[in-house]
């Protein structure tokens, strides 16, 4: 494979130096930019990052047969991170977003059967090539908007054979999609309607077949649940986060999402590796998050979707929790798949600063599925995960909201959008 030398960047946003914590509090600002930048990549690796004078004297007797990429007037950054999605699924839901904008609000329209229990209808009924087909499409959208790794969760299947299938076709495009698909397990997305009337039985499927299987084939390495009233109660989410532990899997929370309901302080309890949500998290539970290093994934794009207010991100940063940014990329709550569009409404909608997104839209969103020793920044060792985006400075790529601005993508040294 030839050298590939991305040259001369107006802005070369590095992320260096955070690949062992996330970045926190005043931190996440520090975004360690370089002007006139460059990134020399070999075998899917970038082995150099500096000035490019110093660069280009580096590997002088290896510039003429390295493929070049001019970022002039441009801004590079590490690949994005998407730490939260629902990614693999079936159908589509806009004519509950009708009724919504109508007035009905999600809980009525999901305890009505429709919400998650649609999808996971669809899901179900759909083929596992189908499925595959459906989502490839959403992956292939979100390169285009420079994501290059997601994290996909399962949780529209609700039985064994359904749960694996989703599993199955996340990982089938992690194999087969230049976008790497790191996968979550997500039994407790709901009750399904045939366990309605024995909870009981439900929760005892997850903790003893399902979670003992996804482990045993090796098909996540995350363990979520959605615990909010109506849903999963805490003491439920505990019951089935510590039996993914004891297979191997780390815990990840939908928590705090419509009222405080103990979310945040349970993702401290069992040592989550994230809380997500979190709109709704106590004090005392977004303090024992920092006291932790769990991470808080806020989504932005969820609120905005859901015609509610957004989490005050300021809260969590000034309680020193690391916060990251995801789609929620699903048909009910957040049908997106830009992660740039996610930045811009943290900055609108949750007081971030345009520097704190793009930290949580990489290296602490790598942290967020532990991944940051791998991807999330630009330094030698890692992973050429980079886009190269069409403005000056980072800032507009989220001022200019709306609009993609990722002009080349390039996965694992390989140019894969240009
Ligand atoms: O993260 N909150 C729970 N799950 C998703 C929504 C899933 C759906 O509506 O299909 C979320 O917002
Ligand atoms: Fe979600």
């Amino acid at each position: 494979m030839r050298p590939l030398f991305v040259r001369r960047a107006r802005q070369l946003v590095t992320l260096a130096g955070s690949s062992a914590a996330p970045l926190v509090g005043k931190n996440m600002s520090d975004l360690s930019i370089m002007e006139n930048g460059s990134v020399w990549i070999e075998n899917g690796t970038i082995t150099a990052v500096g000035p490019d004078d110093e660069l280009v004297r580096r590997f002088a007797d290896r510039l003429a047969e390295a493929e070049v990429i001019d970022a002039r007037g441009k801004t590079v950054t590490p690949g994005l991170v998407d730490p939260h999605t629902h990614l693999v699924y079936a159908g589509s839901r806009e004519h509950e977003w009708t009724m919504r904008l109508g007035g009905a609000t999600y809980m009525e329209i999901m305890n009505a059967g429709g919400g998650i229990h649609a999808t996971t209808k669809a899901t179900r009924e759909a083929s596992e090539e189908t499925l595959y087909e459906e989502s490839k499409r959403r992956l292939d959208q979100f390169l285009l908007h420079g994501v290059t790794t997601v994290e996909a969760k399962s949780g529209y299947g609700l039985s064994l054979e359904h749960e694996m299938k989703q599993l199955n076709v996340a990982k089938r495009l992690h194999d087969t999609h230049p976008v790497d698909v790191v996968s979550t397990f997500l039994g407790a997305h709901a009750v399904p309607p045939e366990w309605k009337h024995d909870r009981e039985e439900y929760i005892r499927l997850i903790v003893e077949e399902m979670i003992p299987e996804v482990s045993r084939q090796g098909l996540a390495e995350f363990n979520d649940v959605f615990c909010e009233r109506g849903v999963f109660t805490p003491d439920e989410a505990r019951r089935i986060l510590e039996a993914g532990k004891a297979h191997g899997l780390t815990p990840k929370i939908h928590a705090d999402e419509i009222e405080p309901y103990g979310g945040a302080e349970l993702a401290a309890e069992v040592g989550a590796i994230s809380a997500d949500h979190l709109l709704r998290a106590s004090d005392d539970g977004l303090r024992r998050m920092a006291e932790r290093g769990v991470i808080g994934v806020l989504l932005p794009g969820t609120a905005f979707f859901l015609l509610t207010n957004a989490a005050n991100a300021r809260r969590l940063l000034d309680a020193g929790v690391p916060v990251a940014l995801a789609t929620d990329c699903n048909s009910g709550s957040s049908p997106t798949v830009s992660l740039p569009l996610v930045m811009s409404l943290a900055c609108l909608h949750m007081r971030m600063t345009p520097a704190e997104a793009l930290a949580a839209a990489t290296i602490n969103a790598a942290h967020a599925i532990g991944r940051a020793h791998v991807i999330g920044s630009l330094e030698p060792g890692k992973k050429a995960d980079l886009v190269v985006f069409n403005v000056p400075n980072y800032v507009q790529i989220m001022y200019y909201y709306g609009v993609n601005h990722a002009e080349t993508v390039i996965k694992d040294g390989k140019v894969v959008v240009a």
